[in-house]
């Protein structure tokens, strides 16, 4: 039967006969079909359904979102908003304490094996983007105000062993391989940034998009590459610079 289909479907894909070729120029046009746009009509219809999205939207997280990633967390602040949902925890053993007015948009946030209460400290009206993964061994903490980008993985281990071997033996980290992330007051990091195990990150600091942290970051610098490295434009934007000057490898 499942031969006798595929050779059908192959016959049409091919337009080996006639007929296929019918069959085939049909389904295209039909899949190709669309209704006109009447603005006048579906444009109110637009927003009806915008403002049914977002009012399904309101009554989810004030009603069954924020309420029940509360009860998950140790501590969390007031105003604690999860606009996308309750974020993916992976871990019963994590700690996970948020100041006032955090914003959490959906992502993931594991916990592994290592050390037996990991903590997530996350400090007031800071907000972790979309599919941002932050992944606690011991200990991970983000300061007040902080801005975390969209997909940004944050990690205070390799999460796996470098030899083959252990990998291959299901092995965790060591204990002594895990080293805790900093992240200061009113820290920007952009969109599909990696912070890796150890780092601090100085107050005031950017991180810019798509940039890896591998090392400590100053205070109120913009970093940015694979491995990031300070960056200067605007003199103005950076008080840092008058301070420091050349050293540091930033650039003057
Ligand atoms: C951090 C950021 C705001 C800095 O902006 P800026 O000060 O205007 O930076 P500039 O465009 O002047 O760039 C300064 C230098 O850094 C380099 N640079 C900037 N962003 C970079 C990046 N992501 N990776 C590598 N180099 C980068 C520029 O090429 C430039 O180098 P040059 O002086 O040799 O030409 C910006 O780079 C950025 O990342 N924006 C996106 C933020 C984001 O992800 N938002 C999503 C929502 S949180």
């Amino acid at each position: 039967m499942k031969n006798l289909v595929s050779r059908i479907v192959l016959t049409i894909k091919r337009r080996e006969t006639p007929l296929a070729d019918f069959i085939y120029r049909l389904a295209k046009g039909l899949r190709s079909f669309s209704l006109p746009t009447v603005k006048p009509l579906h444009l109110p219809l637009y927003y009806l359904d915008r403002g049914l999205h977002e009012g399904l939207q309101w009554l989810l997280h004030t009603f069954w979102w924020s309420p029940l990633f509360r009860a998950r967390c140790e501590v969390a602040g007031k105003n604690l908003r999860v606009p996308n949902g309750i974020p993916y925890v992976v871990g019963s053993h994590l700690l996970i304490m948020l100041g006032d007015n955090v914003t959490i948009q959906r992502s993931t946030i594991g916990a592994s094996r290592v050390f037996d209460e990991p903590v997530l400290r996350i400090g007031n009206a800071s907000t972790v983007g979309y599919g941002t993964v932050i992944s606690v061994a011991k200990e991970i903490v983000i300061g007040d105000n902080c801005l975390i980008g969209p997909n940004c993985i944050i990690m205070d281990s390799d999460d796996h062993p470098i030899s083959p071997g252990k990998r291959l033996a299901g092995e965790g980290v060591k204990p002594e391989d895990v080293l805790p992330v900093r992240i200061g007051n009113n820290v920007w990091i952009g969109s599909n940034c990696a912070i890796l195990k150890g780092v601090t990150i100085g107050d005031n600091s950017i991180i810019a998009t798509h940039s890896v942290i591998t090392k400590d970051v100053l205070e109120n610098c913009i970093y940015a590459g694979y491995p990031a490295r300070p960056t200067v434009r605007d003199i103005d934007k950076l008080d840092v610079v008058k301070e420091y000057g050349g050293e540091h490898g930033i650039p003057t």
